[in-house]
């Protein structure tokens, strides 16, 4: 394939990879954005082994083969609530990649450059493996912390920030001596460099609590698009600028937007050190005043087919229950009997982005229905009963009326405001952030106790026998009428 075409099969794959990004944004949009995105990386695959660099097709074979071959059956089989530790083991590829690729890079340079040149292009060789190093090993312990292999709590070492702040200028003094050193002699500084990259890596993930992993999860996504990016300088690759670049930018946008809703400090996460926060605070004290009162699933059916409007909450608990199936059929049901039925989407509901949304799709709940926090928020007052799901931090009031809660300032779905409150879980336990939640308290809640998908499932049943019962009352009373 000559350079023109590979250019404009690279522009082609840009502008996919663009659109995908744009139709991942919305719910009614993401299958189609993730065609796009296939269909990008296949021209993007195809061109660069047509290039006319390209002659060594045995070895790619050989790695490409058996890499989509497990690639394909590991992402088939993954459960989704496992899929944040597919994505932190996938980084440390792209991590590894990026540190193999600039050592290779100048053990074997095959251009000739000019003095500047080469100074620029040892830069991008350093930044890169850099950015490689601390993205590959900080992801094998996020995925490590995922997974339970490695303790969740976090590790505070004394003077840990000093230790990081120590560990990047050793890094810096290493890159001086690697900038201009002669032909193979900088290969020293560049390991040295790479294994205290490794263990910034392993520290600044270390130091972060295992439930606060998805945020450092979207953190390393962006680091692993900025080394996809140094390797494309390093490559001369512009495709893989431009992707690393749309990787790198996305994921940091989206680690603001996840900080941004768990009221967390964007700052504090790239420095590796708030997980330490939360469960220091963890426990607030706070004195919650009123009663529990649990309900039925008879009661919850009585009130729901009594409401004009209902607002559907879901969190963790429905995707642990997996009752996404079960809370699609009552939405049929209520609104098969004319009621108002919607849900509210915190953004940080569930234990990763858009997990809510992921469910709500599987079940086939119809999108026009499915509303953010933003958009919804000011409707609870007007709303008859709210239905809360599995769902314990995004509707915790103290967020907003406790000052010295862990959680105070981040924002939350109202649910308080509405008629009735149903809460749907198992115990009083905590949810994530393990705040003691005033919300069971309130006089207008009731704690529907027991697992999501049994209650969904009940409810689905008595609803169930009460359509039927209206029909054979309506045949009942038709031929009365008749008369
Ligand atoms: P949580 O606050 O985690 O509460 C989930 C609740 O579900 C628990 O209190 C639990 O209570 C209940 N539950 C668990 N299994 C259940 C089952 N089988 N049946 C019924 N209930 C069950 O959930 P949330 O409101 O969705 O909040 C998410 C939290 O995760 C937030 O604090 C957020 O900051 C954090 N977080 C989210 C993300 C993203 S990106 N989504 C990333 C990192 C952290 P019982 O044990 O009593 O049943």
């Amino acid at each position: 394939m000559s350079n023109n075409l590979l250019t404009v099969a690279y522009i082609v794959a840009s502008a996919l990879f663009i659109l995908s990004l744009g139709g991942l944004s919305d719910q009614e949009t993401a299958r189609q954005g993730n065609v796009y995105g296939i269909v990008g990386m296949l021209i993007a695959f195809v061109a660069t082994a047509l290039s006319l660099d390209m002659n060594a097709y045995g070895i790619l074979g050989s790695v490409v083969i058996p890499g989509a071959v497990i690639g394909a059956i590991v992402a088939s089989r993954v459960a989704m609530t496992s899929m944040p530790e597919l994505v932190a083991i996938l980084h440390s590829f792209v991590g590894a990649a990026a540190v193999l690729v600039g050592i290779a890079n100048y053990l074997q340079e095959t251009r000739s450059l000019t003095p500047v040149e080469s100074t620029i292009h040892q830069i991008e060789i350093f930044v890169g493996v850099f950015i490689g190093a601390v993205t590959f090993t900080g992801s094998i312990i996020a995925f490590g912390k995922l997974r339970g292999i490695i303790s969740s709590k976090p590790l505070l070492l004394p003077g840990r920030h000093l230790l990081n702040l120590t560990m990047l200028a050793a890094a810096i003094w290493l890159g001086s001596q690697f900038i201009g050193a002669e032909a193979i002699t900088g290969l020293q500084p560049l390991l040295i460099m790479s294994a205290i990259a490794s263990v910034l890596g392993i520290h600044l993930v270390m130091a972060i609590g295992g439930a606060d992993m998805p945020v450092v999860i979207s953190m390393l996504n962006s680091y692993s698009g900025w080394a996809a990016a140094a390797a494309g300088f390093m490559l001369s690759n512009d495709l893989l600028i431009i992707t690393g670049a749309l990787v790198g930018s996305s994921g940091a946008i989206l680690s603001y937007i996840m900080c941004k809703a768990m009221n967390r400090s964007f700052i504090s996460v790239i420095l590796g050190g708030f997980g330490a926060q939360t469960s220091a605070s963890a426990g607030d004290g706070e004195q919650i005043e009123g009663k529990v009162t649990s309900t039925t699933v008879e009661d919850t059916v009585e009130l729901l087919s009594r409401a004009k409007s209902v607002i559907i909450v879901p969190g963790y608990g429905m995707a642990v229950a997996q009752a996404q199936h079960g809370v699609s059929e009552i939405v049929k049901r209520l609104r098969d009997r004319g009621i108002k039925v919607r849900f509210g989407i915190h953004p940080v509901a569930g234990r990763m982005p858009g997990h809510m949304n992921v469910l709500l799709a599987e079940a086939k709940v119809p999108y026009d229905i499915v509303l953010e926090m933003d958009e919804i928020n000011e409707d609870f007052t007007e709303t008859d009963v709210v239905l809360v799901i599995g769902a314990n931090d995004t509707v915790n009031p103290s967020a907003l009326e406790n000052p010295n809660s862990p959680i105070a300032g981040m924002p939350v779905l109202e649910v308080w405001k509405a008629g009735t409150v149903i809460v749907m879980k198992r115990s009083m336990a905590s949810g994530y952030a393990g705040v003691e939640n005033p919300l069971f308290y309130k006089h207008n809640t009731l704690m529907l106790f027991g697992d999501a998908r049994k209650n969904i499932d009940a409810t689905v049943g008595k609803l169930a026998e009460l359509s039927e019962e209206s029909v054979n009352l309506n045949l009942a009373v038709k031929p009365a009428f008749s008369t």
